[in-house]
């Protein structure tokens, strides 16, 4: 059988990011052009700034990927792109580039929803067993994922507040840690205590809903309330802490999930959960489910994931237009119209 190519754009963030997949698993290249130094001095992602860099890089990232797949855009057979969710000028930078080289050598646009992207790079380590559950913990979500075929989402449980990868910007900045500081946290949470003992929310009632802004207010009164006492809180023993609350809650909700839709694996994807503290606790407490997490590489943004995701909507027919719009607060079981 001859080899198919998708070609896939994600621009939904920070990340200017173009890969290459060969069949259904292959990653040919993966080039991330990522402008986090640019946002840091700015504690978060400005999204004018965003737009721009992406504008400027995103062309080199279509050759670069080209030529380090070792192949021409004749070889290919589709233009995935992401389309939602995420900043509107971002996406749009990404979408304008993808359709225009889909029209340009006459390839069909495959439309993939983010999150879906991170959750679908869990295809790189093994094939996936529906029906599964995913936890999707990131920068802008955190999310519970009933998925009971490939491409057939539903979410079950999510935040009414911030986003865990949020949460742990907001107290970094408090601590005075650059933008993003889940690495760091992380890091300083394996030298510290939870000595602070921050309130674990919503943690005992029987819903999957999570919450983390009683969590960050706790975390910041502490912090200033200390600071006019001019004492200083151990930055080790405040991240300690505070990560021990996040992985609290967690996990209090992904086993109630697994207990509730009971399946064989379970997929922890998007940003934090490169979080090394959350894997220890997923390898620790998961019992009744295979935990499946993407490679380190594959967690933060890259448009490896978005292929990934693609290679299953190709596989179900499911086309756009070049009309296709953006749709920054895009949900997981809207379908591209
Ligand atoms: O998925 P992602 O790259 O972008 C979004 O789609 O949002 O996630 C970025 C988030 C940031 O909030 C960052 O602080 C967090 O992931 N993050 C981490 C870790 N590495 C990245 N959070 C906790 N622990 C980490 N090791
Ligand atoms: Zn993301």
């Amino acid at each position: 059988m001859r080899d198919r190519y998708i070609l896939a754009v994600e621009s939904s963030c920070d990340e200017t990011s173009v890969a290459i997949l060969k069949n259904e698993n292959e990653l040919l290249a993966n080039v991330i052009a990522s402008q986090v130094e640019s946002h840091k001095r700015f504690g978060g992602v400005v999204p004018e700034v965003a737009s721009r860099h992406h504008v400027e890089v995103v062309t080199t990232c279509f050759e670069d990927a080209l030529l380090e797949a070792g192949i021409t855009a004749d070889d290919l057979d589709a233009v995935a792109v992401t389309y939602g969710p995420g900043l509107v000028g971002a996406l749009l930078v990404g979408m304008a580039a993808a359709k225009a080289f889909a029209w340009a050598h006459q390839l069909p646009l495959i439309p993939v929803n983010h999150m879906a992207g991170h959750l679908m790079a869990a295809r790189q380590v093994k094939e996936l067993q529906y029906p599964l559950m995913a936890l999707l913990v990131s920068g802008g979500h955190t999310e519970l994922v009933y998925v009971s075929e490939p491409g057939d989402y539903k979410i079950i449980g999510e935040t009414r507040d911030d986003a865990v990868g949020e949460a742990y910007d907001k107290v970094g900045r408090v601590m005075g840690l650059t933008y993003p500081a889940g690495r760091e946290i992380d890091e300083l949470a394996h030298k510290g205590k939870d000595v602070h003992n921050f309130p674990r929310a919503m943690i005992k009632e029987d819903n999957l809903e999570f919450s983390f802004s009683g969590l960050k207010s706790a975390f910041i009164n502490l912090h200033h309330n200390a600071a006019q006492k001019g004492e200083e809180l151990g930055k080790e023993d405040l991240s300690a802490s505070f990560q021990a609350a996040v992985l609290d809650i967690l996990m209090a909700k992904t086993q109630k999930a697994l207990a509730k839709y009971p399946v064989e694996m379970l997929v922890v994807a998007g940003g934090v959960a490169a979080n090394q503290g959350l894997r220890e606790r997923l390898a620790d407490d998961i019992t009744d489910a295979e935990v499946v997490i993407p490679p380190l590489r594959l967690c933060g943004d890259n448009a490896g994931m978005i292929a990934l995701a693609a290679a299953i909507e190709y596989d179900k027919g499911n086309f756009a237009g070049l009309d296709l719009n953006a749709k920054p607060s895009l949900a997981f079981d809207e379908m591209a119209d």
